[in-house]
Formats: C-alpha cells, sequence, structure tokens
C-alpha cells in the first residue's frame, strides 16, 4: 500500500469514550531522538534471545491486569476456542508483537516505512474489531516486561526511549485504524 491519506474522521472512528477523544490523527508525530535510537538498538540486540520469554509474560500480565482485552481477543475467535488453542494462539501473538519492535527497531533510520508498517497493522487491527484504546496499554507492559531482564543498565534514559518508540509505534496504528470507516 502506498501513502495513507489519513484526514480527520473523527465521526468515523470508535474514537470516542463518555465525550473525550481517545486519539486524533492530525496530532503531532512523538518524536523519537537519534539518542533514543541507540539506547534501543543496543537494548534490543542483548534481548532478542529472550524474545519468546519477555513477549510472552508482556501478554499474560496485560490480560491480568486489563481482564477486558482478554475478552477482545477471545471474541475474535470462535466461541469453541479451547484454552489451549487459546493460549497457543495469545503465545503467537505474544511473539507477533515482538516480531513487530524488531521490524520498527530495524526501521529507525527509514520513518517512512515504519509509518506505512504501523499504519497498515492498526488497519488489520481494526479489521479484528481491536479497540483504539487497547492500543496504547501494551507500551507500559512491555516496558514492565523487559526491565528485569536489563535491571543492571537499566536507566531513566532507556525507559524514555521505549515509551517513545511505543508512542511512535502506537501513533501511526491508532491513525491506520482511524483511517478506515467503522
Ligand atoms: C503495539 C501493539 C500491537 C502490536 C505491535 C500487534 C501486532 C500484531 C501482529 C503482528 C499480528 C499478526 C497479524 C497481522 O499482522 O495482521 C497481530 C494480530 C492480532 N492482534 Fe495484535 N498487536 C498489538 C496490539 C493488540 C492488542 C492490544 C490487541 C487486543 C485485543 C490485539 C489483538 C490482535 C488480534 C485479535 C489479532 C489477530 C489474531 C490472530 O491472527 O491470531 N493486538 N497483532
Amino acid at each position: 500500500m502506498g501513502n495513507i491519506h489519513v484526514k480527520d474522521r473523527r465521526r468515523k472512528c470508535s474514537n470516542h469514550q463518555n465525550n473525550i477523544t481517545l486519539f486524533r490523527p492530525t496530532d503531532q508525530e512523538p518524536i523519537l531522538s537519534d539518542t533514543d535510537g541507540r539506547l534501543l538498538t543496543e537494548v534490543w540486540s542483548r534481548l532478542k534471545d529472550d524474545i519468546h520469554k519477555v513477549g510472552v509474560i508482556t501478554f499474560v500480565s496485560l490480560f491480568e491486569t486489563h481482564p477486558e482485552v482478554h475478552d477482545a481477543f477471545m471474541s475474535f475467535r470462535a466461541i469453541n476456542t479451547s484454552e489451549l488453542e487459546y493460549n497457543a494462539i495469545l503465545r503467537q501473538h505474544a511473539l507477533r508483537v515482538m516480531g513487530t519492535v524488531d521490524k520498527c527497531i530495524t526501521r529507525l533510520d527509514n520513518r517512512e516505512k515504519l509509518r506505512e508498517l504501523m499504519a497498515e497493522l492498526g488497519i488489520r487491527h481494526k479489521n479484528y474489531s481491536v479497540k483504539i484504546e487497547f492500543i496504547d496499554l501494551m507500551g507500559p507492559q512491555f516496558i514492565s516486561s523487559i526491565k528485569p531482564h536489563l535491571h543492571h543498565i537499566w536507566t531513566e534514559e532507556h525507559e524514555r526511549a521505549w515509551e517513545n518508540l511505543f508512542r511512535l509505534m502506537c501513533y501511526h496504528m491508532k491513525k491506520g485504524m482511524c483511517s478506515i470507516q467503522d
């Protein structure tokens, strides 16, 4: 897909809750600095081997703290999906999220590609009926999952760099979600 033309289609985007606008596609893109990029690349190369563990923990804790996300995930599946199959789906999704983080980190020098990748992912999530307000839940969960693996090097700068990466990823995902009709 080429450039996605996103107008401010707020009335067509499930983007309001109790009269609060959850996301404005016209808001400025979050900033991810060169220093953030350097820290992320460094940390990611250390973490990659543990990618599987980190991803699974992220999802388990996300469902523990936000049961409604669990329900959203479940409703995408056929009603008769067994618990075992469901756990396998979750594990697979966790790995897919990690794969997306990997793709974004390797595309930090090619922002246009990163934007396109995330916007298209957002459009697909809209088609999976994921609510826009769930998207931002992933970043904090992810950060608290990687921290214990990196406690010996972790600084406030690391925390900020990861927050900024997820802000950027989620911004473009939500922008993609808002670019198609409900
Ligand atoms: C930063 C946030 C997220 C990322 C990077 C991400 C990434 C992905 C990826 C790569 C896929 C594989 C299919 C595809 O590429 O279209 C996927 C599928 C899916 N995601 Fe996410 N996701 C995120 C957040 C969420 C959240 C919060 C939910 C909450 C319910 C969710 C629900 C789903 C569902 C239902 C599918 C389809 C499941 C399947 O194919 O088995 N995702 N996601």
